[in-house]
């Protein structure tokens, strides 16, 4: 799963996902600390903390050894931490200036603890159009709608919207690419696979990234 991911990424094509979290992310740390809630490869990470001028420190979380293990070796000078983000992150209240989660956990009260005043939770997270026509032909599992509600109810107490928009377009995958995708996805852990294609498979990506300041 971490394979197809690390190498699906690499390949670029979900490079406008990567460069709008890293904007948003580069503007809400102002030079200090970001974090990320289920770091996986690390990819979203870096090209955050490149953005960002590669002032401050970078720490990537999450709940698998393995995935801390591939994006310490794969990303020289940022730190990668095997925690669980939900039962707590091994972080200092309020020392965070920006907080990454994609496509991973956003536990509310651990998200408003770490964050600084002012802080900026960058959360990206699948449209229910995400993928579709790939989800309905390869029966992978379905994205639950008004996702940006729920998590706006969820972080109420302690942050404040101060932005979301949606990202949509349209990518070409290779055959290999495919298969990765559906690799990489929770499908593969419900006995998903993508058939075996011999050309390449269009894919539309559509996905909210939402920009929470707390409070
Ligand atoms: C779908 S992957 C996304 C990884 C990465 N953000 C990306 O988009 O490539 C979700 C990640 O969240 C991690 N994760 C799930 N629950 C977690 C938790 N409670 N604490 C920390 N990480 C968690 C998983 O191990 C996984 O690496």
């Amino acid at each position: 799963m971490l394979r197809a991911r690390a190498e699906f990424l690499e390949a670029g094509h979900l490079d406008p996902i990567a460069d709008a979290v890293a904007d948003a992310a580069a503007a809400g740390a102002t030079g200090g600390p970001i974090a990320e809630v289920g770091s996986g490869t690390g990819h979203y990470l870096r090209r955050a903390h490149e953005r960002a001028g590669g002032a401050g420190c970078a720490i990537g979380l999450d709940l698998s050894k393995h995935a801390a293990d591939i994006a310490a070796r794969a990303n020289g000078g940022l730190l990668f931490v095997v925690a669980d983000a939900v039962a707590g992150m091994p972080l200092v209240g309020g020392s965070v200036n920006a907080l990454l989660s994609v496509f991973a956990p956003r536990p509310a009260a651990e998200c408003a603890r770490v964050l600084a005043p002012g802080g900026l939770l960058v959360a990206c997270f699948a449209n229910p159009g995400h993928l579709a026509a790939l989800r309905r032909d390869w029966g992978l599992i379905s994205v639950r709608p008004d996702k940006l509600g729920t998590l706006e109810d969820r972080l109420a107490d302690c942050f404040e919207l101060s932005g979301s928009a949606e990202l949509e377009y349209s990518a070409e995958l290779p055959p290999g690419d495919a298969q990765r995708l559906v690799a990489m996805g929770p499908s593969a852990r419900h006995g998903a696979w993508a058939p075996d294609v011999d050309r390449p498979v269009r894919a539309e990506v559509s996905v909210t990234i939402a920009l929470f300041r707390r409070r």
